[in-house]
């Protein structure tokens, strides 16, 4: 059974999305939270996922002594290095249509700045933040009359659509470019 651990910092909507997601499949997930008093935690105990508080500094050790076959960041707010990268495949996914909007409210600034789209993007990890190969990013247009908040359901209806999905194919060891082929058709 393949095992991957999900890294969560706060709220953790994209976590439940995947669990739900592989409800009845055979995949085993783990919750890691750098933030011992978030949300994130509370829907792991109402899931049943093995949930760890591991503080940022103790993360290399935790995952050299726990083997997992691939790290899922969803909303982990730090970043990971490259010690701890080296040790698997680490993706992540970010609330706006990469390279544009990296870094925090990404939503809304993508919002601000009057253009006519944003996005989502599911990429590999790199000790940069929010860069590495892009795996699939889709173009979310701002409509005229669009509020931020209309903008923020749409952006996480779509993560929560994406991601367990490229999980789901990488744990199928697809290459990227039937992922996007048999996702974004
Ligand atoms: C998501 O918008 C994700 O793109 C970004 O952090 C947010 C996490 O949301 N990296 P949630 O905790 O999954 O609800």
């Amino acid at each position: 059974m393949k095992s991957v651990a999900i890294f969560a910092s706060g709220n953790g909507s994209n976590f439940e999305s995947i669990i739900k997601y592989f409800e009845n499949k055979d995949v085993k997930f783990t919750l890691i939270t750098n933030n011992e008093d978030s949300y994130v935690r509370d829907r792991a105990k109402r899931l049943g996922i093995e949930e760890f508080y591991v503080k940022f500094s103790d993360t290399y050790d935790f995952l050299v002594r726990n083997k997992f076959d691939l790290f899922v960041l969803a909303g982990y707010m730090r970043i990971l290095p490259e010690k701890v990268l080296n040790l698997g495949t680490f993706i992540n996914i970010h609330p706006s249509f990469l390279p544009e909007f990296k870094g925090v409210d990404s939503i809304k600034r993508a919002y601000d700045s009057g253009k006519e789209y944003s996005g989502v993007s599911i990429h590999y990890v790199e000790e940069q933040v929010d860069s590495g190969e892009i795996i699939i990013q889709e173009k979310i247009l701002i409509e005229t009359d669009m509020t931020l908040i209309d903008l923020e359901k749409k952006v996480h209806e779509v993560e929560h659509y994406l991601y367990p999905r490229v999980i789901e194919k990488l744990l199928l060891n697809c290459e990227i470019s039937k992922i996007q082929q048999e996702i974004l058709s």
